[in-house]
């Protein structure tokens, strides 16, 4: 099964006076459960595609199926939905709301998919303790080291049984050795979970270790490996 379909997906920004033509009949193709890179010089439209496929940008022309699912087409109330119970996402700077602990922030996506409190704990905690942050529950982000926050920000992305996962930069913020025990535990849960994960990036040592990989270019995506 594909998760990602996408067909001649075109994207321009509309200003005054002149038109940004970013992506120009772009296509992609990503089977359910795999991990692919899309890489790319600055300005090239890395993230514009990862918000396209996030339902947050919107397309000028094309088609996108997610798990089947006609994007292009569905109701803003719908996306929210969608938004909710299918896709997770991983930033480079980690948004973890400051007021509120580990386990609060992990457990508001799942408070968003309308489970009981209770349940929407358990599962947090569960996947926190698969990122190695059982310890860190009542803490505060300020008061978690850099890593941890990374780590915090992958478990919010992933609970609630998120089947596509889209990371921008997902190293960006981090020394090397941190870098790696990130990565080490986004293969890990991948292998347990079966998630999709689409990684944009510029850490060629993490690129380095995805499967298949993407060069972003004038508009288009080439297959590198
Ligand atoms: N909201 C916007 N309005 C106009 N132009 C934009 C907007 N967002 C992005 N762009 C332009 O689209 C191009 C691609 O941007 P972006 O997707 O952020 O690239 P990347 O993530 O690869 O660095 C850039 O030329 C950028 O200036
Ligand atoms: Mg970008």
């Amino acid at each position: 099964m594909l998760m990602i379909e996408i067909k001649n997906l075109t994207k321009e920004y509309r200003g005054e006076s002149d038109t940004v033509q970013v992506l120009s009949g772009l296509d992609f193709e990503v089977p359910a459960g795999e991990i692919v890179s899309v890489e790319g010089a600055s300005g090239e439209g890395k993230s514009t595609l990862l918000n396209i496929l996030g339902t947050i940008d919107s397309v000028t022309s094309g088609k996108i199926l997610i798990g089947q699912e006609n994007i292009v087409t569905m109701s803003d109330r719908d996306k929210e939905k969608f938004r909710a119970n299918t896709l997770g996402f991983i930033f480079q700077h980690h948004y973890l709301l400051p007021d509120f602990t580990v386990l609060e922030n992990a457990t508001m996506p799942l408070l968003i998919q309308r489970k009981s409190i209770l349940q929407a704990r358990n599962e947090a905690e569960e996947m926190l303790e698969k990122v190695g942050l059982s310890h860190r529950f009542d803490h505060y982000p300020s008061q978690i080291s850099g890593g941890e926050m990374a780590r915090a920000g992958v478990a919010r992305a992933l609970v609630g049984g998120k089947t596509l996962i889209l990371a921008d930069e997902p190293t960006g913020n981090l020394d090397r050795k941190n870098s790696d025990k990130l990565a080490d535990l986004l293969w890990n849960l991948q292998d347990d979970l079966k998630f999709t994960l689409l990684i944009v990036t510029h850490d060629q040592d993490l690129a380095a270790r995805v499967p298949d990989r993407y060069r972003l270019m004038q508009g288009k995506l080439n297959k590198i490996s």
